[in-house]
């Protein structure tokens, strides 16, 4: 199994000016504005250099915490003086946060870095401690190698697993799609 690079040192200072060029970071921009709301408390895992927080000072969001497993990352976040946002190390497998403890959980550019086993795995912990998510995922009708490290995440596992978690998608946003596949930023809410 390809696993997800590290992104440490001359990786977490290029990383926003070589992805800004993306047109896609752009689009996942637009889908975390429609799809964000105002929520009370936020927890943005993996934050990497905080590219979001632009967006949950406009929103005057009362809370939000961002983790990142690399400290250089942190590091770049940290440089914006994002004075609204508290940075923390961790690990989205084993978040040291009490069940519930946050109103909205973002995860953006991990889920499909991750292998099934580590997806789910992942995705179960933010569930865990987020009321609802607002995640990007690519899927296919079948889980296969995507691009560099990337794979497509299985449509019907990913939606056993949101069920097993008791959400429903309530809202999504497209962000690029081929013939059977779709990288979507989507809202999921408790439905109990
Ligand atoms: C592609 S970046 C995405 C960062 C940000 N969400 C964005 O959209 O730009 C992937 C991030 O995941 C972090 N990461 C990788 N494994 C992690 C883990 N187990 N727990 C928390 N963060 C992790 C990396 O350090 C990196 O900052």
């Amino acid at each position: 199994m390809r696993s997800i690079p590290s992104y440490t040192g001359e990786k977490a200072r290029t990383y926003e000016r070589d992805r800004t060029v993306q047109p896609e970071w752009w689009l996942e921009d637009v889908g975390v504005r429609r799809l964000l709301g105002v929520p009370e408390s936020l927890l943005d895992c993996p934050v990497g250099t905080g590219r979001f927080a632009d967006i949950y000072r406009e929103r005057a969001i009362p809370k939000v915490v961002g983790v990142d497993v690399s400290v250089d990352m942190l590091l770049e976040a940290e440089a914006k003086r994002l004075r609204t946002m508290k940075l923390i190390m961790g690990d989205i497998m084993d978040l040291q946060f009490e069940a519930g403890a946050f109103e909205l959980g973002v995860c953006i550019r991990l889920l499909n870095w991750l292998s099934a086993d580590r997806m789910e795995a992942a995705f179960r912990e933010m569930a865990r401690v987020c009321r609802s998510l607002l995640i990007g995922i690519s899927l296919a009708p079948t889980a296969r190698p995507l691009k560099q490290a990337r794979n497509f995440h299985a449509q019907s596992d990913f939606w056993d697993l949101v069920e097993a978690c008791g959400f429903t998608r309530t809202k999504s946003s497209s962000v690029t799609s081929g013939k059977d596949w779709e990288y979507v930023i989507m809202r999921l809410d408790r439905d109990r």
